[in-house]
């Protein structure tokens, strides 16, 4: 039997936005889980968030309303990390800062079983670096969804220098059992996509100032021209002005590449809160 076949009980640490998904992906997979906030209040939102989640599910005919009521059953949160140590398999998704992730994992590792695998869902740190602050290295390895995480397919595996095989099998396995579409990838920064989204977003924007062109032609010119699903101005609005312009910051630092630093257009729609859909205004109204 597979090492994934094993996991039971699942952590997520941090029920933002990327740790409620992600938390809501595995009681819909049938997965006892135990969801870590900080506080009471973050842990009630996080919960009905995942439940309103589910509601719209059974609206659309996803699910049904007994599905939706086992899964929420299966969804424990708390806010104290103790009540992580039956938990073979923890993902965290907390605040993207290096010492708050490597000062959780000595204190997961200090909860945890011996067997058990430690995820981050980090974007844009090193997983290696991460991994450093463990007793067992060899057990951390990086997991990376997409937002939103009930949505998209995609999970990058990453194996950072010290994972072991058997911890990069049980990731990618266990992403399998949540429905998902995973590859494996290196420890390198930005991993597979954002190291070629980010870097080909920014060529696009520039090119709305370079050829003079607006965000409409922009965006018809890649749909219509080259078959994307959506236009980079729409995509851009989609992810999040803000964010996409951090993740651009990080991948210029880590690899210095001059296409990997955010072009002024959009640090400047940053500045004057153009976030995109989350503010009802990027590229596009909305
Ligand atoms: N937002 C995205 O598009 C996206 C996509 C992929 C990966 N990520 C990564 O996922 C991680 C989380 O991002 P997010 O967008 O969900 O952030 P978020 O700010 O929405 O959520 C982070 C949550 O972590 C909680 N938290 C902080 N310290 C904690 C601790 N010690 N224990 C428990 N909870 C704690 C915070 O209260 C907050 O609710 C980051 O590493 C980020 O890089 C984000």
């Amino acid at each position: 039997m597979s090492a994934a076949a094993n996991v039971t009980r699942v952590g997520v640490v941090g029920l933002g936005t990327m740790g409620a998904g992600i938390a809501q992906v595995c009681v819909q997979a049938g997965l006892e889980t135990v969801g870590r906030e900080v506080s009471d209040e973050l842990c009630e939102r996080a919960r009905e968030r995942i439940a309103h989640y589910l509601a719209r599910g059974v609206e659309k005919g996803r699910l049904s309303a007994a599905e939706r009521d086992a899964a929420l059953a299966r969804l424990t949160t708390t806010t104290r990390l103790d009540e992580l140590a039956g938990c073979d398999f923890v993902v965290e998704a907390v605040v993207e800062d290096l010492e708050i992730k490597r000062d959780l994992l000595r204190e997961l590792e200090a909860v945890v079983g011996e067997r058990a695998v430690l995820a981050t869902n980090t974007s844009a740190l090193s997983v290696t670096e991460i991994a450093r602050a463990a007793e067992r290295p060899e057990r951390v390895v990086g997991m990376h969804f997409f937002n939103p995480a009930p949505v998209l397919p995609l999970v990058e595996v990453v194996r950072a220098e010290l994972s072991s095989e058997d911890a990069v099998e049980t990731a990618y396995e266990l992403a399998e059992r949540l429905g998902k579409e995973p590859i494996r990838c290196n420890d390198t920064p930005g991993f597979v996509v954002n190291r070629i989204l980010i870097p080909l977003l920014n060529d696009c924007v520039r090119v709305l100032d370079e050829a003079g062109v607006t965000p409409e032609d922009l965006d018809k010119a890649m749909t219509r021209g080259v078959n994307w699903p959506i236009g980079p101005c729409a995509l851009i609005d989609l992810i999040g002005v803000d964010v996409h312009v951090h993740a651009s910051e990080a991948l210029h630092g880590a690899l210095g590449e001059a296409r990997m630093a955010p072009p002024e257009r959009l640090v400047r729609m940053r500045d004057e809160g153009l976030l995109g859909r989350k503010s009802g205004r990027g590229f596009f109204s909305y």
